[in-house]
C-alpha cells in the first residue's frame, strides 16, 4: 500500500499527500475497497457516489484490477454518479454515462437496477424532477457511505459551481440542472476535441446537501492546475464562491489524496 509522503489536517480535512498521482489513486482506490467491505458486512450493500473527469481514472484501473484478482465484490454495490452533461444523446461518447461503461462498468458489471447515472435525454421540464429523485433514492438507501470527488480549477464538485449565494443555501443545495461555469467550459473542451462550443452549457448534478451527508468523502486533486482551488478550500473561508470549502462543515468525514503540486500551496 501506497504510504504519503506528507500528511496535514486542514479545516477542511484530513490531507494526504503522495509522490505521485499514481501513488494517490492507489491509495484512495484502497479505501473505497475497505469502505465497500465494511458497508457490506455491517448492512448488506455499499453505497458509493462516484465521478468522472480525468482525476478518478487511476481510482477506476485500480478498482478494476482489483476485481479481476477477485479482492474485490461489486454485486452488493449501489452506485450514484456525481453528474451528466444536459442535454446529451443516448450513447455519445462525451457523456459520462460512456466514462463509467469504459472505464469502470465494463469490467465491474453492476446489475441493471444498480448502477444509478443521470439521464441528459429527458425533456427539459423534467431535469430538475429527475435530479430531485437521485436525492430520494439516495435517502432512501439509507445515504452515501463514501462520495468520490474531485475538484474544478474554479473549485466546484460535482457541477455545482461557483456562485455568491448565501452560505445556508449554498451547503443544501438539492440536486438538479446547472449552468456550467466559464471555466468549467474551458476545461471541458479538451474531452470536445478542444472546441469549446461544442460543450454542452448545462449538466445534472447531485447537490451539495447530499454530498455533505456522505459519511465519507474522498477528493483526488493532481497538477498544479488544481492547487490555487485547493489553497481556497482549506485555507479560506467557507463560501459558495469557492463550493469545496463548504467540506469544511464535514471536515472530519472528508480525506484529501494530492499529488505534490496540487498540494504546493498548503501550509503545514
Ligand atoms: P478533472 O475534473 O478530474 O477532469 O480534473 C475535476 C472536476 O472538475 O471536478
Amino acid at each position: 500500500m501506497p504510504e504519503p509522503l506528507r500528511e496535514l489536517s486542514t479545516r477542511a480535512g484530513r490531507v494526504r499527500v503522495f509522490e505521485s498521482a499514481l501513488a494517490a489513486s492507489s491509495a484512495a482506490a484502497d479505501r473505497l475497497v475497505e469502505v465497500i467491505r465494511k458497508s457490506v458486512a455491517s448492512r448488506g450493500r455499499a453505497v458509493i457516489g462516484l465521478a468522472t473527469g480525468g482525476s478518478p481514472i487511476n481510482v477506476y484501473r485500480r478498482l478494476v484490477e482489483l476485481h479481476v484478482q477477485g479482492e474485490l465484490r461489486w454485486d452488493d454495490v449501489i452506485s450514484y454518479n456525481l453528474d451528466e452533461y444536459y442535454p446529451v444523446a443516448p450513447g455519445d461518447p462525451h457523456s459520462y454515462r460512456a466514462y463509467m461503461q469504459k472505464h469502470l462498468f465494463d469490467a465491474v458489471k453492476p446489475a441493471a437496477n444498480r448502477a444509478h447515472l443521470f439521464d441528459g435525454t429527458v425533456p427539459e421540464s423534467f431535469a430538475n424532477e429527475q435530479a430531485a429523485g437521485f436525492d430520494r433514492w439516495i435517502a432512501a438507501d439509507g445515504g452515501l457511505d463514501l462520495q468520490l470527488l474531485g475538484i474544478g480549477r474554479n473549485g466546484h464538485i460535482g457541477f455545482n459551481e461557483p456562485d455568491d449565494a448565501p452560505l445556508a443555501e449554498a451547503l443544501a443545495r438539492p440536486s438538479r440542472l446547472e449552468r456550467l461555469h466559464p471555466i468549467t467550459l474551458e476545461d471541458a473542451a479538451r474531452d470536445f476535441g478542444g472546441d469549446e462550443s461544442r460543450v454542452p452549457r448545462r449538466a445534472l448534478t447531485i447537490g451539495t446537501a447530499t454530498i455533505l451527508a456522505a459519511r465519507s468523502v474522498i477528493v483526488l486533486a493532481f497538477g498544479a492546475q488544481k492547487s490555487e482551488a485547493l489553497a481556497r478550500a482549506h485555507g479560506g473561508a467557507m463560501t459558495s464562491a469557492t463550493p469545496a470549502s463548504l467540506l469544511q462543515s464535514i471536515a472530519d468525514r472528508v480525506t484529501w489524496y494530492l499529488d505534490p503540486a496540487a498540494a504546493s500551496g498548503l501550509a503545514d
